[in-house]
């Protein structure tokens, strides 16, 4: 059967930004920006992005484009199969990944709810407990849960490149109008100012060496990295689409969309009274408790109740267009190596996750060990303590648990494989010929694409790795 290929340049990158753009950017960015005081850790967070992204983005669709498959099988066609490992770990952090984002995903539907409930009958402000009460609800966590996962796998199921890229089309750009839309608005209150300085104003002393560790692993996260993502939607790229300016659109636009939601919400953060307190005890729900507060109280005479909702609907597909690629990623596997068929694959795929997702579901409050169990056990002092603090920075519940561990371990190694691969594994021929084509002029370029390839990209993560194992701390 003749491989898929997306229908063009356009197709491709929104595509690809559909899979960047998801919750990473509008849900974890912001919290996580604010749990490690913004300023320093945003300029680290560029850094990384520049330094490490960006070299590894033009990687990953490389060795896609070049096999012409999937993250599973990419390195045995390119003649290297000893390397395959790197596609189970891309499957594992698809596995543990989607074993959480899902049911977080699903927060949006309930956000997009709760919204068409106020636009319809009038804004009543929520209680102070009622987004703890939501966390700890178990049925509708698991059945939200649920509900993205059966959507995903629909989609996956059918083959993604005509779907997917046909519904990217229409809802990237429409998710990035409405958030400049919402970020003219909220540039007029009177916190913006503050949220500028918060978010661009670097103060070193306030960041630790695990806000850096944690900056290059949302790197990664964001952009879709570190597994095989980007390797599995760069083998539908068509041979003539060139690979470095796509590859620069896509990781601009993630990292716009990503400073653009904090602005957003910062600025609410900081206009509205006594919200910075509130934010201060749940910064997981920013997306959900402090912006749809901004369409009812902020936004009344600029469109906040049309707004509002539709706002929701496209945080859904922002994480839809993510959840594709994560369960895709699992289902080439099944696929491209085991032969199965796609009904079979899907199927098995998209049920064990929904297992782990359970899992994840009631570790908000519904179940308590599932929500303070830690990964080496719960013991205050000797080894599994230090593990524990190593490992997962001591976080209790499966869904912290899986969400540091996909983020600051898995992506970041499955990542330096992928550098060393492509940097000294692969033949240089090869990789000079996938960027730019045969005989171009490009070959600056290229050399300065390299060096960062073989030293630069293996150097800042194996330093940010080695440096928190051994407890370092910037500060
Ligand atoms: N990049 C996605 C986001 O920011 C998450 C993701 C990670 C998707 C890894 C695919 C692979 O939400």
């Amino acid at each position: 059967m003749a491989r898929d290929n997306w229908s063009g340049r356009f197709g491709f990158v929104l595509a690809a930004a559909g899979s960047a753009i998801g919750l990473g950017n509008l849900w974890k960015f912001p919290y996580i920006t604010w749990n490690n005081n913004g300023g320093a850790f945003v300029l680290v967070y560029l850094l990384c992005i520049l330094v490490v992204g960006l070299p590894l983005m033009c990687s990953e669709i490389l060795i896609g484009r070049r096999s012409q498959s999937s993250v599973a099988s990419a390195f045995g066609r390119l003649g290297h199969p000893k390397w395959d490992f790197v596609g189970f770990i891309g499957v594992a952090a698809g596995f543990v990944i989607l074993g959480f984002y899902a049911v977080i995903a699903g927060w949006s539907l309930a956000s997009f709810a709760e919204c068409l409930g106020w636009s319809v009958q009038g804004y009543e402000a929520p209680s102070d407990e009622a987004f703890g009460t939501f966390l700890a609800d178990p049925l509708k966590q698991i059945g939200l849960g649920f509900v993205f996962m059966v959507a995903t796998s629909l989609i996956v199921w059918r083959g993604v490149s005509g779907g997917i890229e046909r519904a990217a089309k229409i809802l990237m750009p429409t998710l990035m109008v409405i958030l400049v839309y919402i970020l003219i608005v909220t540039c007029t209150l009177s916190g913006a100012g503050e949220a500028l300085t918060f978010l661009f104003k670097p103060d070193f002393s306030k960041l630790d060496s695990h806000g850096v560790l944690e900056a290059l692993g949302h790197a990664f996260f964001t952009l879709s990295l570190g597994m095989g993502a980007m390797i599995t939607y760069g083998s539908y790229m068509k041979k003539s689409e060139r690979v470095v300016p796509i590859s620069i659109t896509v990781v601009i636009l993630d990292t716009i969309i990503a400073l653009v939601a904090c602005m957003i919400m910062y600025s609410i953060i900081f206009t509205v009274d006594g919200l910075r307190d509130e934010v201060g005890k749940s910064t997981v729900g920013m997306l959900f408790v402090t912006l749809p507060k901004l369409f009812y109280t902020e936004m009344t005479g600029s469109g906040g109740a049309f707004v509002g909702p539709l706002f929701y609907i496209l945080v859904a597909f922002a994480a839809l267009s993510s959840t594709i690629s994560l369960l895709e990623v699992i289902v080439s596997l099944f696929v491209d190596r085991y032969g199965w068929n796609r009904t079979k694959a899907t199927v098995t795929a998209a049920t064990s996750v929904f297992g782990l997702s359970v899992l994840s579901a009631l570790s908000l409050g519904a179940n308590g060990f599932l929500s303070s169990v830690k990964l080496f056990g719960s013991s205050e002092t000797g080894v599994l303590h230090s593990l524990n603090k190593l490992v997962t920075k001591d976080k209790g519940g499966v869904l912290n648990i899986l969400d540091h561990i996909s983020a600051n371990w898995l992506l970041p190694i499955g990542g330096l494989a992928i550098t060393i691969y492509v940097g000294w594994v692969l033949p240089t021929k090869d990789s000079k010929e996938e960027l730019f084509g045969e005989g171009e002029g490009s070959s600056l370029f290229y050399k300065v694409w390299l060096f960062f390839v073989r030293f630069v990209v293996p150097a800042a993560i194996g330093w940010v790795i080695v440096d928190v194992v051994l407890g370092g701390d910037f500060s």
